[in-house]
């Protein structure tokens, strides 16, 4: 974990309140892994004064790319910086993903959850099968689907709440199926919360093994201010920011 400067390169509007944002680090870039994230700090004048928490989409060369939605003033204050401006990170930060070769894989991301989910499928393709099932309310909202497309992925599942693009439901809704089906041996998600009690309710009568990349509002992301614990069963509460955001899905109570 480093605090290091950054340098916006690209921030990029992908639609509607979506960003795709390039931003030049040094050691940050270098030492990621999928399922890490980094606390972006907004502003030089500690307006907003905490830092937000931002899952890293990309890695290429020595930049780290974030994909965001602007949802209140930290975003929005995001959305305006320009190439060539200064922002101060933390990073990488969480436990990430598990290490996986020669499994049969299905990624699942809700909305923004694609943003750690991309940088994962970029990572296990090589060395294993991957499926990813990935639903939002409506085709608006499902705007990376063209970059996806470009990965050498075994299916894509769409799905949106009101049909407009892919299949008009849920990403629980055909998740037995599709688990059967492609003989799926692990499961990893990353979504609302809402998202993930549906999920859990279908995959805890599965013989898969389910990791959830969990969200919580994070004072610190570094582990000192308890402002993002959850309860696990096995081990009391934990901190989503150092003891993850990856968890065991069977083993958080929702
Ligand atoms: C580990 C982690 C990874 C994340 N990755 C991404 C990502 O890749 N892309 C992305 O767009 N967002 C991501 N988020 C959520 C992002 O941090 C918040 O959207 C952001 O902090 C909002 O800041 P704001 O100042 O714009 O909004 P605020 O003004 O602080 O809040 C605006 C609204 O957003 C809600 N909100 C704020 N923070 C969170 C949060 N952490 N979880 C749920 N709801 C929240 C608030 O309840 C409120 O309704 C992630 C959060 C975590 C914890
Ligand atoms: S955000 Fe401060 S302990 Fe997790």
């Amino acid at each position: 974990m480093n605090e290091e400067k950054g340098i916006v390169k690209e921030n990029k509007n992908i639609g509607a309140n979506y960003y795709l944002m390039e931003i030049k680090t040094e050691s940050i870039a270098e030492n990621s892994k999928p399922g890490n994230f980094v606390m972006i700090g907004i502003n030089n004048n500690y307006d907003p004064l905490l830092k937000r928490p931002f899952g890293i989409y990309d890695v290429k060369s020595n930049s780290i790319y974030i994909y965001y939605e602007v949802v209140g003033k930290g975003t929005k204050i995001l959305s305006e910086k320009r190439s060539g401006d200064n922002l101060d990170l933390i990073g990488p930060l969480g436990n990430g993903f598990p290490e996986l070769k020669d499994k049969k894989i299905l990624m699942i991301a809700g909305g923004m959850g694609i943003a750690p989910i991309y940088y994962g499928i970029k990572n296990y393709i090589h060395n294993n099968h991957v499926s990813l099932v990935y639903g939002a309310r409506a085709k608006e909202n499902l705007n990376l689907v063209f970059e996806l497309e470009k990965l050498n992925l075994k299916s894509i599942f769409l799905y949106t709440d009101n049909g407009s693009l892919g299949i008009k439901g849920y990403v629980s809704s055909d998740l037995k199926k599709i688990i059967s089906e492609n003989d799926i041996d692990i499961t990893i998600s990353c979504g609302p919360e809402k998202m993930f009690e549906s999920l859990n309710a279908v995959l805890k009568d599965e013989n898969t093994k389910n990791y959830v990349s969990m969200e919580a509002r994070m004072g610190c992301g570094i582990g000192v201010c308890h402002s993002c614990v959850v309860e696990t069963v096995s081990d009391g509460y934990k901190k989503v920011c150092s003891d993850g955001p990856v968890f065991d899905m069977g083993d958080m109570k929702w």
